[in-house]
């Protein structure tokens, strides 16, 4: 009888698990199996050819990716961050980067959105640089979560694990991981190594701070478990203000462009020739954004493009094509998985023109 009373107790018990289980995917997961970014097969519009990289083929590829894809209004600002509900959705720029620092842009290239997840590539960068890719790999994961960006149950169907430097709970992992006395200290090389990133002084946007910063229990909550799991290097609540802050740095598609070029050209920003990241770790950070940069989107990306790309919900995105070109646009309107719809479309337009797939050279 004790026993029955036992296993039937174990039955209930096991039916609420999987209930509150499948609650908390529904919850953070609450894009339909169905739905699709912007990326379909019909981006490709021709057979891969091995073009040269002129001036006149960027230039002209660039103007025509900017024609397609301007009057596109699909998407959606964010708004669960109530300051980016308010940027103008027109904003659309693009700018190209070579490896030898020639620029090519294209519409609102000055204009400046908040940088946020976009961040987490330089935070990554900046820990693999100090502690190693056995740290970077071991303590924080390279694996895709298949979930939302800001997924708690993620974290507990991975044994604890963040999974990623580049969905929430890696990232504000990462920033912990950064070695510095003081969280100013952290603050400051975060912010500095961002900076060199883009090979200019970046601005700070307080007004996204402020609207983030009262407003990120759910990453709150992410810092704590992931404490309790042993995870994080600083104190968890410091560690997601630095990372809120990181997060309201703001770029335009320019500094984008020249970020994105750093890692195409090896870690050496090609504007200022500053080494940002040694050459050797260049190949992990981009393998993480092949496999993460876009969230539960990236297969379709790498897909159709075949390169590392990354998103932030402020409408920026980040694609770079090792050796060739760094790729910044800016375009706050999102799809459902928080990535810039216009981003996507023209990003991918330009490596599918220019001939420039990483898989097909
Ligand atoms: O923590 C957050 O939710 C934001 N500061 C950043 C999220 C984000 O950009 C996801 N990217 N597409």
């Amino acid at each position: 009888m004790q026993n029955e009373i036992q296993k039937s107790s174990l039955i209930k018990r096991g039916v609420l698990t999987l209930s509150i289980a499948c609650a908390s995917f529904i919850l953070v997961n609450a894009t339909p199996a169905e739905a699709k970014g912007p990326l379909t097969a019909e981006v490709k519009t021709e057979t891969i050819k091995k073009t040269t990289l002129t001036e006149e083929r960027i230039n002209a590829v660039l103007k025509e990716a900017y024609e397609k894809f301007k009057d596109n209004q699909d998407g959606k600002n964010a708004d669960y961050i109530k300051a980016l509900a308010i940027v103008d959705s027109k904003i659309f720029g693009i700018t190209l980067v070579t490896p030898d620092g020639k620029v090519y842009e294209i519409g609102d290239t000055d204009a400046k959105v908040s940088i946020q997840s976009i961040s987490k590539v330089f935070t990554a960068a900046k820990v693999i640089q100090e502690k190693g890719e056995k740290f970077l790999q071991e303590k924080i994961g390279v694996n895709a979560t298949g979930l939302a960006f800001n997924s708690i149950i993620a974290i507990e169907l991975h044994g604890g694990s963040a999974s990623n430097p580049f969905v929430n709970a890696g990232a504000i992992q990462a920033t912990s991981w950064v070695e510095a006395k003081d969280s100013k200290e952290r603050w400051d090389k975060i912010y500095g190594n961002m900076d060199d990133f883009a090979g200019t002084k970046l601005s700070f946007n307080e007004e996204v701070y402020d609207s983030e910063v009262n407003d990120n229990k759910n990453n709150q909550a992410i810092s704590k478990i992931l404490d309790a799991r042993g995870r994080m290097g600083s104190d968890p609540l410091e560690a997601t203000t630095v990372y809120t802050k990181q997060c309201s740095v703001n770029v335009s598609a320019h500094n984008l462009g020249v970020m994105a070029a750093t890692f195409a050209n090896d870690g050496v920003n090609p504007i200022t020739g500053k080494k940002v990241l040694d050459k050797e770790y260049v190949p992990e950070i981009l393998a993480v954004m092949a496999t993460a940069g876009l969230y539960d989107n990236a297969g379709d990306w790498l897909y159709l493009t075949g390169t590392p790309a990354k998103s932030g919900v402020g409408g920026g995105i980040l694609a770079v094509v090792p050796g060739k070109l760094g790729i910044g646009v800016v375009s706050p309107p999102l799809d459902k998985f928080g990535n810039s719809v216009r981003g996507q479309l023209a990003a991918a337009y330009i490596i599918d023109k220019l001939g420039i797939n990483p898989f097909a050279q």
